[in-house]
């Protein structure tokens, strides 16, 4: 009962962690839970062709990115198709024809890897749903956030919106290791419109790989601090997020993100993924902040742009602020203007 061919296309957004996961067991299996928000303008569009064939020993695909045959995509997607095929048995009954894109100029340091691995993991998801055609909207999105971890740990966070909780905590009621939920209590709705204007302050190759990244936490002095840290930050956010606590939100958010990088500045090896920019635009930031008083903050990923992430009502000003203060240390004085958005779509 396999169908013999079609095609489906997803869009998956990016996401942007507010606490951070960095350490996992294998396989994929995160050292400490993580939340983030769900990004909306950058995105990955990915569309799978696929045809029945004769059974293979091996996978069978071939992958375009926007456009062109991408050769140095396909080890990663094979061993994404080796992680999943237990859960996915029909995966070398089929040739595929995988078309990528991203909304986020290339080469733009942003990492495509959570949109990319969440779109096509939504995509084998619809084949999946041909086979099982009973399965329901929530089993379906469950079973796609667990398929997207395999290929990228926080890309089982880019299936939903607004506020995705990845990883077990005792506190947080049906929080997981393998897949990632809509974060179970309350909201305040300022939180629910917020932006982020991520200011690309380096375009290159990021110079840590997140899987080395994640490797350096074994045998790290302070890992285990470090993920005992991160389980009370996901209690911290409870209130903050229930009352809409900006201060409390804006200390959490950027300690997480300076914690991240201390992580990888006091490892073996160590590194240093903050330019000189990182810096200048940080403290600008605090500088700004502390005189306007408007809520705005930062948050860093493995690399040297940074997230600036405010609330709606002062998207004007910190626009301005963007454009008077911080374009100037961004790469030829780029940047993104993005928010908080819905989760992936079919398209
Ligand atoms: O999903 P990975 O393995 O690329 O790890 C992501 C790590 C960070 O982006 C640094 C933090 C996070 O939680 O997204």
């Amino acid at each position: 009962n396999l169908p013999i061919k079609g095609k489906t296309t997803w869009k998956a957004p990016s996401n942007i962690a507010l606490v951070k996961y960095w350490g996992k067991k294998p396989v994929q299996i995160p050292a400490n839970p993580s939340i983030s928000f769900t990004l909306d303008a950058c995105a990955t569009t990915t569309s799978i062709s696929f045809e029945k064939r004769q059974k293979g020993n091996d996978f069978s695909f071939e992958l375009f990115f926007e456009g062109k045959p991408k050769e140095d995509f396909k080890p990663k997607v094979n061993t994404f198709f080796e992680r999943v095929e237990a859960y996915l048995p029909f995966l070398k009954d089929y040739h595929f024809t995988i078309e990528t894109s991203n909304s986020f100029p290339h080469s733009s340091g942003i990492a495509s890897s959570a949109s990319g691995m969440a779109a096509l993991s939504l995509c084998l998801m619809d084949i999946e749903k041909m086979l099982v055609p009973d399965m329901d909207l929530s089993s379906f999105k469950a079973k796609a956030s667990f398929l997207a971890r395999l290929g990228s740990g926080s890309a089982c966070r880019s299936i939903e919106g607004l506020l995705i909780e990845f990883g077990m905590h005792d506190h947080i009621p049906g929080s997981s290791d393998l897949f990632g939920i809509p974060y179970p209590f309350e909201v305040d709705e300022v939180f629910k419109t917020f932006q982020d204007t991520i200011l690309l302050v380096h375009k290159g190759e990021k110079q840590v790989s997140s899987t080395v990244g994640h490797q350096l936490m074994h045998g790290h002095p302070y890992a285990e601090n470090r993920f005992q840290q991160a389980l009370q930050n996901m209690d911290a956010l409870k209130p903050i997020f229930a009352n809409g606590d900006l201060d409390g939100f804006i200390k959490l958010v950027e300690s997480e993100a300076l914690t991240l990088h201390a992580m990888m500045m006091t490892s073996m090896p160590y590194f240093m993924l903050m330019k000189p920019d990182t810096l200048a635009i940080i403290h600008k930031i605090w500088r700004f902040r502390e005189a306007s008083k408007v809520p705005v903050c930062f948050t860093l990923d493995a690399g040297a742009n940074v997230h600036l992430i405010y609330p709606e009502h002062v998207m004007e000003t910190v626009h301005q602020f963007i454009d008077d203060q911080l374009a100037k240390h961004c790469e030829n004085g780029h940047y993104i203007h993005d928010g908080v958005g819905l989760g992936a779509q079919k398209i």
